[in-house]
C-alpha cells in the first residue's frame, strides 16, 4: 500500500520556531530530562514536553516539583507542563517559572482524567467552567506574554458524550491569547480506553486559527501521518506509543520527510540504551542509584515488550537495586535478538476506561462557578501530596 507522502509545515509558537511540529506528550513518571534527552536525540527539532508540575508545589518551593522542572543542556526548548486549579496560584507559579528564567515555553493541563484530579475541578473537568478557564489562561498569558514566552492549552474532548467542551476551550484559548492547543480526542470517561475520535482533531483544527496539535493513538510513524491526513492538525504528540521506545520519534521524522527508514534496533541495542538511561536517571535523582533503578523498572518493562524474553529475566530486572545488577541482567540478554516488529506499533501502557467521572458536587448544573465553590475548590490541592 503506497500512500501519498504527507507533509507538516513548521509551525511558529511566539518567538519559538517548530521547524517539525512533533511532540513528546507530558507523561507524569516519563517525561523526566533523561527521557526527553533520548526522544530528542532521536527525533526532530520538536517539542518535548516535561511531566506536570503541580502550581502549589511550585509556589511552595517544594524541591520534588523543583526537580521535575530540570532540563539538560542539550534540550533545545524547555517545555514546562503546569497544573493547577486556582487561577491566582497559577499565576504566582507562572510569575515564578518566567522571572526564574525556568522555561521557553508553558503548556498547561486541562486534560488529567484522575478521579483525585477532577474531583477538584482540575485536569479535564476544567474546561466546564468557562469563566475559571478563561480567567486562568488569561492570568497566565499575561504574565508569560512580555517575556515572549508561548502557552499552549492541552484539553480533551469534554467530560463524556453528552458534555463535550473542545470547541469551546479551543476558541477561549485561541481568544486568551494561546499559542496553539493540543487535543487529546477522549473524553475523561473515556479515559485511555478504545481509541481517541480523530474526527473531534479535525473540527477543531476547522475552527481555529491557532495551531491544534493531534494527539492520541499514535503507535508508529504511519499513524502520525494518517492522523495529519485525515485531520489537517498542524502538529502530532505523541504519548504511550514512545514509553520504551524512544527512536519512535526517528520514524515520525522519517516519515514526514518522505523516507520509509524504520529504527528497529536489536535486542543487544535496547540494552545499551536502557543502560544510558538509567545512568541519566541517577542524576536526575540527584546521585540516587537506587532510586533511578527502581525508577528505570517501568521503563523496562517497556523497552522489553514484544522481545522474546521469559517471565525470569522480567522479574530479575523488577529485582534490580543498583546500576550493577542491571547491567548483569542487560549482558544476559540474547544481544542479537531483532527487533519484534509485529508487536512495536501496537497499543502500550494505560489502556482502560473510567469507572466514574468523579466531579466536585454540582459542577454540571451551570458552566460558571459561583462564589462558593470557587471557595470550596481553592483550598487544600490534594496533588500537593503527589510529591
Ligand atoms: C503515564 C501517563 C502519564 C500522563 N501524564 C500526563 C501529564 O502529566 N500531563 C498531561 O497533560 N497528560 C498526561 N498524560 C496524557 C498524555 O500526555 C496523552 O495525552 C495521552 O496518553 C494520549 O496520548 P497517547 O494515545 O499518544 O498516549 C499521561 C498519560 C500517561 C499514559
Amino acid at each position: 500500500m503506497s500512500q501519498e507522502h504527507v507533509n507538516l509545515a513548521p509551525v511558529q509558537l511566539g518567538p519559538i520556531a517548530v521547524p517539525t511540529p512533533v511532540i513528546l506528550s507530558p507523561m507524569a513518571g516519563v517525561t523526566n530530562w533523561p527521557f526527553r534527552v533520548l526522544c530528542e536525540e532521536y527525533g526532530p527539532d520538536g517539542l518535548y514536553v516535561a511531566e506536570m508540575v503541580t502550581a502549589r508545589a511550585l509556589v511552595a518551593r517544594n524541591p520534588k516539583a523543583f526537580r521535575l522542572c530540570r532540563f539538560a543542556p542539550s534540550e533545545r526548548v524547555r517545555s514546562l507542563q503546569l497544573y493547577g486549579v486556582d487561577p491566582v496560584i497559577m499565576e504566582r507559579a507562572t510569575r515564578m517559572v518566567v522571572d526564574g528564567g525556568m522555561a521557553d515555553h508553558i503548556d498547561l493541563n486541562f486534560g488529567c482524567p484522575v478521579p483525585k484530579v477532577t474531583r477538584r475541578g482540575g485536569g479535564s473537568a476544567l474546561p466546564w467552567k468557562l469563566d475559571l478557564f478563561s480567567e486562568l489562561l488569561r492570568r497566565v498569558v499575561a504574565v508569560c506574554q512580555p517575556a515572549g514566552i508561548p502557552v499552549t492549552a492541552k484539553i480533551r474532548v469534554g467530560l463524556d458524550a453528552d458534555h463535550t467542551t473542545f470547541l469551546e476551550a479551543g476558541r477561549i484559548a485561541q481568544e486568551e491569547g494561546c499559542a496553539a492547543v493540543a487535543l487529546h480526542a477522549r473524553t475523561t470517561a473515556e479515559y485511555y480506553g478504545g481509541h481517541s475520535d480523530w474526527e473531534r482533531i479535525g473540527q477543531l483544527t476547522q475552527e481555529l486559527s491557532i495551531p491544534v496539535f493531534g494527539n492520541g493513538d499514535i503507535w508508529s510513524a504511519e499513524d502520525a501521518e494518517e492522523m495529519v491526513r485525515q485531520t489537517g492538525c498542524a502538529g502530532v504528540e505523541i504519548g504511550r506509543g514512545c514509553q520504551g521506545r524512544p527512536w519512535l520519534f526517528r520514524d515520525i521524522a522519517n516519515a514526514f520527510a518522505g523516507s520509509s527508514e524504520r529504527v528497529e534496533p536489536t535486542l543487544g541495542q535496547v540494552g545499551q540504551i536502557v543502560a544510558r538511561h538509567a545512568r541519566m536517571l541517577v542524576e536526575f535523582y540527584d546521585g540516587d542509584e537506587q532510586m533511578a533503578v527502581h525508577d528505570i523498572r517501568k521503563h523496562v518493562a517497556w523497552y522489553l515488550k514484544g522481545f522474546p524474553v521469559g517471565g525470569f529475566t522480567r522479574r530479575a530486572f523488577m529485582e534490580c537495586e543498583s546500576l550493577e545488577d542491571l547491567g548483569a541482567q542487560i549482558a544476559l540478554l540474547p544481544q542479537d535478538e531483532p527487533y519484534p516488529e509485529s508487536v512495536a506499533a501496537k497499543p502500550r501502557g494505560r489502556v482502560r476506561y473510567a469507572k466514574k467521572v468523579h466531579l466536585p458536587q454540582g459542577w454540571l448544573d451551570s458552566r460558571q462557578t459561583t462564589h462558593e465553590e470557587r471557595e470550596a475548590l481553592f483550598g487544600d490541592d490534594p496533588m500537593d501530596a503527589s510529591y
